[in-house]
């Protein structure tokens, strides 16, 4: 081969080989989209990711990628908000020039050797028009289950049928159109303006009935019927070759340090006797459910290691509404952290279950390590999470009562020592074993990557 054909050949093999990836600047988010950047790195693809000054991921654990930083003129007071509603849709009109101009840019630097598509969050409705006008495909990412976006996408439906706005009264009826969803379990958001919610996820829904392909981190074996649902509804190629995190050990894309105390803490504890307690990056709690919190734990008997993320109550920094008398009396059965190495510590022999706010990472980082979970969602996916996990996975127990100390105490007591909680853990067994399967050579997650991988060769 001369060096010309050489030249060509090398130009063919790289022909669609680059790809852009666009992260929503949420822990959640960013998370699984670069577990997702590294499982395609491996593949034999070149990554640049296009990302936001805020929540910027930390580019030095990633020597591997190319970033291209874009402003999303957030102030302070935006960035610090709890309102995530009101945040995404503030980032989608923000971003829009800064996004477009940096994805022109780029497109017209590598012409000779073009990007094969975009991979963005869904949450990122406004990308699909920007890259129709750059004639870029689209893919989107789903970082939630793919049962929580059908819920999502049924909401309208819903809202005409008159399960919404719910009413305390119906909260316990069921969900006809969606089981074995019950009203108290549709995913609203909380966030000022209550419209904002359909506004928001119907441009998500419609936005991603436009893109060229779905990406889910989720697996077959887990959700067969909500996937069979999904291509009926969104007839487009879909890929779902989760979990994300166990193709192979990556680098950490935590935002904020992880305390590493909780590991050394854990080698003290007995095999399977510690209770994992963490709400996430995003949930908030009020004094009152931050004390019944820590009285249920208190009371429980059993050690636990308790995430208190810094502005988990609204209004404190820290430990400040732990109410009088609580470390007195648990001593050294509690570990509190600011953060944790989640993975590691779910790993770890000493953890015998996991309390979660149900987000969809934390739910599969438990199916991954085999731990039974208990869950008091919060807001949106996570309500639909934790009733699959409940009534349809029965891996754990949601804590139907919301926040209240003797349900609590009742419910850590039933998956960590009583009989219950071992045939839960059975059945949680079974789960990591279908993890494992799914991701070997011709498992389900394998075979669904493959798809992904020539899919995007052929676009
Ligand atoms: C949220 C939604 O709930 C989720 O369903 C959606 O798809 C994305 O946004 P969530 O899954 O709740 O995200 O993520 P979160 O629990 O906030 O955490 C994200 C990551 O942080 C996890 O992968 C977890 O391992 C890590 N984490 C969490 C830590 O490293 N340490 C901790 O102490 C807590």
């Amino acid at each position: 081969m001369n060096s010309q054909e050489k030249m060509k050949t090398l130009m063919q093999q790289k022909k669609g080989r680059r790809l852009l990836l666009f992260p929503l600047p949420l822990q959640g988010h960013i998370t699984p989209m670069l577990q997702l950047a590294n499982i395609l790195h491996s593949k034999g693809f070149s990554i640049t990711i296009i990302h936001t000054h805020f929540n910027s991921p930390n580019q030095f654990n990633y020597p591997q990628f190319t970033f291209e930083p874009i402003s999303d003129g957030l102030s302070e007071n935006d960035a610090s908000t709890i309102d995530v509603l009101a945040l995404i849709s503030l980032l989608n009109s923000n971003c829009v020039e800064p996004f477009r101009d940096c994805l022109a840019r780029l497109l017209s630097e590598v012409a000779e050797e073009p990007f094969a598509c975009l991979i963005t969050d869904a949450v990122w409705y406004f990308t699909q028009a920007v890259v129709d006008s750059l004639k870029l495909p689209r893919i989107v990412i789903h970082t939630t289950s793919v049962c929580s976006f059908l819920a999502f996408a049924a909401l309208p439906l819903l809202r005409e049928k008159g399960y919404l706005p719910k009413q305390d009264s119906e909260f316990e009826a069921p969900v006809l159109e969606l089981p074995p969803l019950k009203v108290k379990d549709i995913p609203i958001i909380k966030t000022r303006n209550p419209e904002d919610v359909y506004k928001v996820t119907g441009r998500i829904i419609r936005e991603t009935k436009s893109a060229s392909g779905l990406i889910w981190n989720s697996f077959r074996e887990l959700e067969q019927p909500e996937l069979a649902k999904l291509a009926q509804e969104f007839p487009i190629p879909s890929f779902s070759f989760g979990p994300f995190h166990k193709h192979f050990p990556a680098s950490s894309s935590s935002l904020q340090e992880q305390d590493q105390s909780s590991i050394s803490w854990l080698n003290s504890q007995a095999p399977k006797a510690v209770i994992y307690v963490s709400f996430g990056s995003v949930a908030t709690m009020d004094e009152t459910g931050f004390s019944e919190v820590a009285w249920g734990l208190a009371n429980s008997m059993q050690p636990f290691l308790w995430v208190v993320r810094p502005g988990l109550v609204s209004g404190s920094e820290w430990l400040e509404p732990l109410p009088n008398g609580f470390l007195e009396t648990v001593g050294g059965r509690g570990h509190i952290v600011k953060w944790s190495p989640q993975q590691k510590v779910l790993a770890h022999p000493a953890i015998g279950g996991f309390w979660t706010h149900s987000g969809w990472n934390p739910t599969l980082e438990s199916i991954c390590e085999g731990v039974p979970m208990i869950c008091s969602p919060d807001f949106g996916d996570q309500m639909v999470n934790s009733r699959y996990v409940n009534d349809v996975w029965k891996v754990g127990l949601k804590l139907e009562k919301g926040l209240k100390r003797g349900e609590i105490e009742r419910t850590i007591r039933r998956v960590m020592v009583e009989k219950e909680g071992e045939e839960i853990r059975q059945r949680m067994m079974g789960l990591k074993e279908e993890v494992n399967l799914c991701l070997k050579k011709g498992g389900s997650s394998y075979q669904s990557l493959e798809g992904l991988t020539d899919y995007i060769l052929s676009l």
